[in-house]
């Protein structure tokens, strides 16, 4: 949802920029940018496509320069092109402005500066930005900083640079993410972390109407009054090799293969958190988990946990429905909101107004300082490190492990286990990880008959209970990569309606482990193959009940009925891989796509 970076240092800046650029692509590819200060002069490259393109324009260009910023865009305001690329300059060009974000007032400020004689070129909101910081200016950039960012509405993130202070970068946070990164005579910027793990692992988190000033030896950071306030340097525990390829062929088979380090390391981490709530858990009638995408589908699975074990109604809803409903909530209302990156817009702000009308949000984050890690009321954490395929699949399971745990812990507060009881439960979950990493040695029967399916259009996936969220998540996981339209399903809805596409161009994946509705799914089987759908089934392994029905079928390891959902995923997340892969198309970031989505 855009990238932004920023360096000032003694170092050449350009490499560091683009470098940057490129961890930071996951979160659009629109087109990139960069401004420096060369000399006395603002210079600004951009490109439309992808950072390689930038690359390849700057070639043998030798830039001396110090300072810049650069930006990578997942359109909003405008389409992908040159002249809507960011950097956007006024029009003297002397400010130059890079930004994440909406800024929802710009029309009505566009129209003022226009008024004014100022001239706009492209059709982004961005541009009033750089505008506004020139009308403003009056000999120095961090007054005219601050008077811009009172004027604009939105949420929004961005970093200025001019010539005429070439000292330092302002970076000016409200909504969307923005860390400053702190090294040895130089200081970074970034919308995420990534970007900079290579240079310093020292951060700072601004927070919401934060202003930070970045010279090369020294950060300040203000609030929108221009009152200086005190951070405190946070240090990421994730290493660069985290956030690096690794051999693999892209990074989303990497994160798939990291599932078990990834389950195995929430469990560790959620052992050793204080978990000291900051509210009473006994008053808590009911949970409403919100979240978004993939995140949500792992809240379906959480609902089932945590109504089996503990009897409180847990409702999940999309975020993005959540905040512009008339959903009853208040103080005895529990919220988990759950987000990989804990910047997710609907996320974030159907949470907030959650907490508004007195209720407890418990967010789950993957990313240590993100916004809902900072707004909720009590963290949980995944411990998946850095996913930078834009498909997740590391941090989905291991929010099912931090559910589950959570689940665990609420049933242990509320007396309904004891703590024998308690570390039974993980030590079972902890057998789990062992079994994802049994299911991962499918990747070579999975990519084998990701060559005979991926001539399909349509796909369908069926699961009862616990495993259709998985459906959905197969489902999610093949449109977003393959472009190939899939539909997840509960089993029992398909005599309704679905049942109608069946026919012989339509591969139907039924996920039917030995659970408590096995025979049910039996039964959904045999209605799919009388009408000569062709069946791929996913069961536990040596089920030969399965094996003698469908096309294909794909033995996962047996594990306990609550569990089913950790292995059932593994050999869909590598279907949608390998058919993605196997069409040639961009399985790290397809196509209008972003990570991290910070627009409503
Ligand atoms: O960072 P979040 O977990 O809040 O992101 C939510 C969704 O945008 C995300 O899960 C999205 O659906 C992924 N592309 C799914 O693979």
């Amino acid at each position: 949802m855009c990238g932004i970076v920023g360096y000032i240092g003694n170092d050449y800046a350009v490499p560091i920029l683009l470098s940057a650029l490129e961890r930071l692509e996951y979160r659009g590819y629109d087109s990139a940018g960069i401004a420096i200060i060369e000399g006395d002069k603002l210079v600004v490259e951009k490109k439309v496509g992808k950072i390689r393109e930038l690359i390849r324009a700057l070639w043998g260009k030798q830039y001396k320069s110090n300072i810049g910023i650069g930006h990578t865009r997942w359109a909003t305001h405008g389409a992908p092109s040159e002249v809507n690329a960011h950097p956007h300059t006024d029009e003297r060009g002397l400010f130059a402005v890079v930004h994440n974000g909406i800024v929802e007032n710009y029309l009505e400020l566009r129209k003022e500066l226009e008024e004014k004689g100022h001239h706009f070129r492209s059709e982004t909101d961005t541009e009033v930005i750089a505008h506004l910081i020139a009308e403003y200016y009056n000999g120095n950039l961090f007054d005219a900083v601050l008077k811009t960012v009172n004027r604009l509405k939105g949420a929004f993130a961005f970093a200025v640079i001019t010539p005429l202070e070439k000292d330092k970068i302002i970076g000016v946070k409200k909504g969307s993410p923005l860390v400053v990164g702190l090294g040895k005579g130089e200081n970074f910027l970034a919308s995420d972390i990534p970007a900079i793990l290579p240079y310093t692992r020292n951060t700072i988190s601004l927070d919401d109407g934060e202003i930070a000033v970045l010279k090369r030896d020294s950060v300040e950071v203000y609030n929108f009054e221009g009152v200086p306030v005190s951070k405190e340097v946070f240090v990421v525990p994730w290493d660069i090799l985290s956030a690096e390829k690794g051999g693999f062929k892209h990074f989303m088979l990497k994160e798939i293969f990291e599932q078990p380090k990834a389950i195995a390391d929430t469990i560790g981490g959620f052992l050793s958190q204080d978990l000291t709530l900051p509210f009473e858990i006994n008053r808590i009638n009911r949970v409403i988990t919100i979240a978004c995408g993939t995140s949500y589908h792992a809240g379906l699975i959480g609902k089932y946990w945590l109504e089996k074990y503990t009897g409180i109604p847990n409702e999940v809803i999309y975020a993005s429905e959540f905040r512009y409903a008339d959903i009853p909530v208040d103080e005895n209302t529990l919220i988990l909101a759950i987000s990989q990156s804990g910047e997710t817009a609907d996320t974030r702000f159907a949470a907030l107004s959650a907490k508004e009308k007195g209720a407890s949000v418990i967010g789950i984050v993957n990313v240590v300082g993100s916004s809902l890690d900072r707004e909720a009321d009590f963290t949980l954490y995944t411990h998946a490190g850095p996913e930078i395929g834009v498909a997740a699949t590391k941090t989905f399971t291991a929010q099912l492990a931090i559910l589950y745990l959570f689940v665990q812990l609420m049933a242990r507060r509320r007396g309904l286990i004891d703590r024998d009881g308690f570390y039974r439960a993980v030590e079972k979950l902890n057998e789990v990880t062992r079994k994802v990493e049994k299911a991962l040695e499918l990747n070579g029967e999975l990519e084998n008959l990701a060559s005979r399916y991926k001539k399909f259009k349509n796909f369908l996936y069926l699961g009862r209970w616990l495993n259709y969220p998985i459906a959905l998540e197969g489902a999610l996981k093949l449109k977003e990569i393959s472009y190939i339209h899939a539909e997840g399903y509960p089993a029992g809805e398909m005599k309704h309606g679905p049942i109608a596409l069946i026919d012989e161009n339509m591969p139907v994946v039924i996920l039917a482990p030995r659970d408590r509705v096995y025979e049910k799914i039996i039964a959904n089987i045999e209605e799919v193959l009388s009408r000569k759908g062709r069946i791929i089934t996913v069961g536990f392994e040596g089920d030969t009940v399965l094996k003698n029905k469908g096309e294909v079928f794909i033995g996962v390891p047996e594990v306990g009925e609550d569990f089913t959902p950790f292995v059932n995923v593994i050999p869909l997340q590598l279907l949608a891989y390998h058919i993605a892969d196997q069409l040639g198309l961009d399985v790290d970031q397809p196509r209008n796509l972003a990570k991290t989505v910070t627009v409503e």
